[in-house]
Order: structure tokens, then sequence, then C-alpha cells
């Protein structure tokens, strides 16, 4: 292994700590985020290499993915940056539709062809992008969930694409994160409108999800790190999900009932 991470988006929330963890795996992590203030920030907090970079810019992209690959090679890449708007589709504008897209779909197509090239010419590779379960409906967010569908579907075409260059691509898909990222406010605002009190709204959050609590950003960090590591050499394509066993609105039995479930 040669050669430096990128996570982009990584000035705070997932970012910050998949870049964490990578460092602490040993990796020369650089971290790029459109916020120049707070991404200088974080990483002489946990000594990065910043650089300040828009990941919808393709100039940029092409300059700042150039530039670390000439200077340091490129050995990862994981694509963290991405926005969210909570509306309803028969609110939405075309503006915030196309905003999503030109950040979410747009700027990790950019990311992911330029990585893609150095890495193939190097032979080497390894990129993750930060997906979300994208396979049920999920309320005021019809243009990120579909933004994401297309990064889920970008991940597996490349991924065979630069199979036989020795380059691996595959996907993490956070489940609902806590209060401390920027994407978890709105379960804050989600409580705020509905009137209840954030413990209440908590714990009914936590009921619908198997193992119980929120996904934390080390979590979805621990799952970056292991596709970024030596025993994921045989796995490209694939999407591991950080739900702690969310799939759909269900919602988990306690223990108890699980002796005599028709009872
Ligand atoms: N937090 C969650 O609940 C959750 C759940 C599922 C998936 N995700 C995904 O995880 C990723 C990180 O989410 P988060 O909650 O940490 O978000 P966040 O808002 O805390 O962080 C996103 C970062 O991306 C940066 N950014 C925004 N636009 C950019 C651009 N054009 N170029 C470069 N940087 C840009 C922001 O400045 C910010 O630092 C996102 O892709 C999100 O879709 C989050």
């Amino acid at each position: 292994m040669t050669g430096a991470v990128l996570v982009t988006g990584a000035a705070g929330g997932l970012g910050l700590a998949i870049a964490r963890r990578l460092i602490d795996d040993g990796r020369q992590v650089v971290i790029a985020d459109i916020d120049a203030a707070a991404v200088e920030r974080a990483a002489a907090g946990i000594g990065a290499q910043a650089c300040v970079l828009d990941i919808a810019d393709e100039a940029a992209v092409v300059e700042t993915v150039g530039a670390i690959a000439r200077d340091r090679g490129l050995w990862g890449l994981v694509n963290n940056a991405g926005v969210h708007k909570n509306v309803s589709v028969v609110a939405s504008t075309a503006q915030d539709w196309d905003r999503i897209h030109s950040i979410n779909a747009r700027g990790t197509f950019l990311m992911c062809r330029e990585g893609a090239r150095h890495m193939v010419r190097a032979r080497q590779g390894r990129i993750v992008n930060i997906v979300t379960r994208v396979n049920f409906g999920n309320p005021f967010s019809a243009a990120y969930m579909a933004s994401k569908s297309a990064i889920y579907a970008l991940t597996q075409c490349l991924a065979v694409e630069v199979a036989r260059a020795g380059v691996r691509v595959n996907g993490v898909g956070p489940g609902h994160v806590g209060p401390g990222t920027g994407m978890a406010r709105h379960f804050k605002a989600k409580a705020d409108s509905l009137g209840m009190a954030w413990e209440d709204f908590e714990a009914q959050v936590h009921k619908t999800i198997p193992l119980g609590r929120w996904c934390t950003p080390d979590d979805v960090g621990g799952a970056v790190s292991f596709l970024m590591g030596p025993d994921a050499d045989f796995i490209t394509g694939e999407f591991i999900y950080v739900t702690g066993g969310f799939q759909a609105y269900g919602v988990a039995p306690d223990p108890e009932q699980l002796e005599n479930p028709y009872g």
C-alpha cells in the first residue's frame, strides 16, 4: 500500500470520524471540504493534511486529485461529502433537485472518475462511497434518496470496470446517526415539528432500530476502515449497511416476547 487516502466532506460529522479512524489505522490522510476554515481546524486536530474543495467543481476536482496523486500517491478515496434537504416532492423546486444531484451524484461521479484514473494507472486503490439505505421510501427525502441511488449504481458499475486493474470500489450505508452530524439535524427539527420532547422522540426512533441505539460516526469509521484494509481484498461492488439492523419501519420485539411469540 502506498499513498494517501482522501476523505471528502471531512471538516466534521461522519467524514471527520472516518478520517480519524484511518489515521489511527496508520494511513496518511488528506481531508477535503468546501468549508475552508472548518477543514483547516479539523485537519490540525487529527494530524491530517487539509484541502479546500468543492466536489461539484470539475476543474477543482481534476486539479486537487491530480496534485495528491502526483505528490503523495493516491491509495484510497472516501466519497463522503453530501447534502440533504428536508422537503416533500410536491414542495420541491427544480433547483432543490439540481443542487442535491450536482453535489451528491455528479460530485461523487467526478471524484470517482478522477480517483479511478490515477488508481488504474497505479494498478492499486480503494474507493468507498458513502450512501444510505436506498431500498425503501423515506418521506421528505426524494431528491436525496435518488442522488444516493445514483451513487449506488455508480459504485457497482465502476467496481466491475476497474476490478482487473486492482482497484476495489465499495459503499457504506450509515443508518440513523444521532446528534452530532449535520444530517442528524433533521431529527431535531422533526421532534420540534411534532412538539415532542427530545427524549421521547429519541426513544421512539430507537424502537425502530433492532440494536436499539443511534448509529455513531465511529461505527461508520469502522466499516470504512475494514473496506480499506487487507481483509477486504476480495470484496468489490458491495455495500455494508451500518444501521443496527434497521431495514424498514418495523419494531424489534423484546427478548421475552421471543419465548412465546404467539402467547
Ligand atoms: N448523518 C446521517 O444520519 C447520515 C445517514 C446516512 C448517510 N449519511 C451520509 O453521510 C455523509 C456525511 O453526512 P454527515 O451527517 O456527516 O453530514 P455533515 O453535513 O455533517 O457533513 C457533510 C460535509 O460535507 C461538506 N460539503 C458539503 N458540500 C460539499 C461540496 N460541494 N464539496 C465538498 N464538501 C462539501 C460540508 O461542508 C460538511 O463538512 C453524507 O454523504 C450523508 O449523505 C449521513
